[in-house]
């Protein structure tokens, strides 16, 4: 069950992905691809991606980002890929996330930006490896040199 689980988390990742080479079997990979309807919560997470990415470019400029983005309290119930369900440690890596999140947009906190910023990036990092590992080289591209 859990190596079923682990092998359609890494197709799925390999399905998100969008690499789809010039090579024969390009057209079948993009069928495939067609087929592929991406969750609530996969939506949600490439939301989170682009935010973030978003967020260290502001960082990196010297801007300070001030609003919390609402959606991704979706986090706590958006629908996951049918073959997923939300258990204890999911929920509880949900909290420390969104805990964490909040505190990039804490202008009066005594942590530097970047230390905050990078702490959430690795709580992504952290579900991930519980969750599903598929994307986690992309995660870290967020983090903050
Ligand atoms: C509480 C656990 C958890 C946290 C925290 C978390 N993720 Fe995810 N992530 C998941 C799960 C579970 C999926 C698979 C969702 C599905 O297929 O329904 C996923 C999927 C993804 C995907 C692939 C989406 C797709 O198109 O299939 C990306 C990219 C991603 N997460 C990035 C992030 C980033 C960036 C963060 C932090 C800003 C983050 N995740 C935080 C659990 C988490």
């Amino acid at each position: 069950m859990r190596l079923l689980f682990f092998s359609m988390c890494a197709l799925l990742f390999v399905l998100s992905c969008k690499q789809i080479e010039e090579s024969p079997e390009a057209a079948t990979e993009l069928m495939v691809y067609d087929m592929y309807q991406p969750s609530e919560m996969a939506n949600l997470m490439n939301e989170m991606f682009a935010q973030n990415l978003k967020v260290k470019q502001d960082i990196l400029d010297g801007k300070v980002p001030t609003e919390f983005p609402l959606d991704f309290l979706k986090i706590h119930t958006a629908e996951l890929s049918d073959f997923k369900s939300r258990n204890e440690t999911f929920r509880s890596f949900s909290k420390l996330f969104i805990e964490s999140e909040k505190e990039i947009f804490n202008t009066e906190s005594l942590i530097p930006i970047e230390e905050r910023f990078n702490n959430t990036v690795n709580l992504c990092i952290s579900c991930h490896q519980t969750e599903c590992t598929g994307p986690i080289s992309r995660i870290q591209k967020l983090l903050i040199k």
